[in-house]
């Protein structure tokens, strides 16, 4: 084992807070295979029910990633990897302004399917593999950029992440993450609340046909670190300068941070 490796350990972390614990998932391992199931059965409604149920809002928040990004990405001879890329949209938005090279993985194959469909209607070439987030197919410091966009809460074990991130990164390599949070404003809380609890699993339910996803959604949401948590954890595994920005009122929330 290379110096920067750590080991995952399976069963180590199963909490609330501190990794993906779908209903009914009792290890790691059935929360990963249900996320990876669930995933498979919405792959081909998952593009059209993002942008409905965001409001089209998703669009603008990876937008705003790529600009928060653009130095890194206008910066010839670099390797970025788009880990849970799904559906391909932040990759393909990359790969777009991109002068280096962009890949993109995810575990689930019918969500990378379709990432495969919409890169080839778009003549775009990033490469896609299957690879689970936490045991990346890369040897240690090979990446300039990584980036995680709403894959990060539905990790089983989130420091485990963070360990295999900065694993591949190189030294001052960047870590983006953008993943709903819970917004800080207690008002606006509670009508999010709301939609994500009521109104987005009828929604989402109904027209995926796959009702448990579009619960699973919120409640992961629910469960998920606050901002400044996440922010916390990044720093104990070692990443440098490590910052976040709120997007709509802190529904959701861009992590940057260096790799150590
Ligand atoms: C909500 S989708 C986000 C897809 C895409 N990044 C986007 O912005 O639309 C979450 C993705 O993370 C993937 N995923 C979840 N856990 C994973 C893991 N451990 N390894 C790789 N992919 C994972 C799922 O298969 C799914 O495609």
């Amino acid at each position: 084992m290379t110096p920067k490796a750590r080991p995952n350990k399976p069963g180590a972390s199963f909490h609330k807070g501190e990794g993906a614990t779908p209903r009914g998932a009792a290890t790691p391992e059935q929360a990963a295979a249900y996320v990876r199931t669930m995933f498979g059965r919405v792959a081909g409604r998952y593009d059209f029910l993002n942008h409905l149920l965001s409001f089209q809002l998703d669009r603008s928040w990876r937008r705003r990633t790529i600009r928060t990004l653009s130095r890194i990405l206008a910066r010839e001879g670099t390797l970025i990897m788009d880990v849970c890329c799904g559906t391909g949209d932040l990759l393909l938005a990359m790969e777009s302004k991109a002068k280096g090279s962009v890949i993109g993985c995810d575990f689930c194959h019918p969500m990378l399917l379709e990432a495969q469909r919409k890169s080839a209607r778009k003549r775009a070439y990033a490469p896609l593999f299957e690879a689970d987030a936490l045991r990346l197919p890369l040897p240690d410091n090979s990446l300039d950029l990584l980036t995680v966009a709403f894959g990060f809460r539905n990790l089983t074990d989130y420091r485990a992440g963070l360990v295999e991130f900065q694993r591949v990164l190189k030294p001052a390599g960047t870590l983006a993450i953008l993943e709903f949070s819970n917004p800080p404003n207690f008002l606006f809380r509670a009508l999010y609340k709301l939609y994500s609890r009521f109104i987005l699993p009828a929604v989402g339910g109904a027209i995926s046909g796959a009702p448990d996803a579009y619960s699973y959604l919120p409640e992961s949401v629910e469960k998920f670190p606050e901002a400044e948590k996440l922010a916390a954890t990044m720093e104990s595994v070692g990443f440098t300068r490590v910052r976040f920005q709120r997007m709509t009122f802190g529904v959701v929330a861009l992590h940057l941070g260096l790799a150590g």
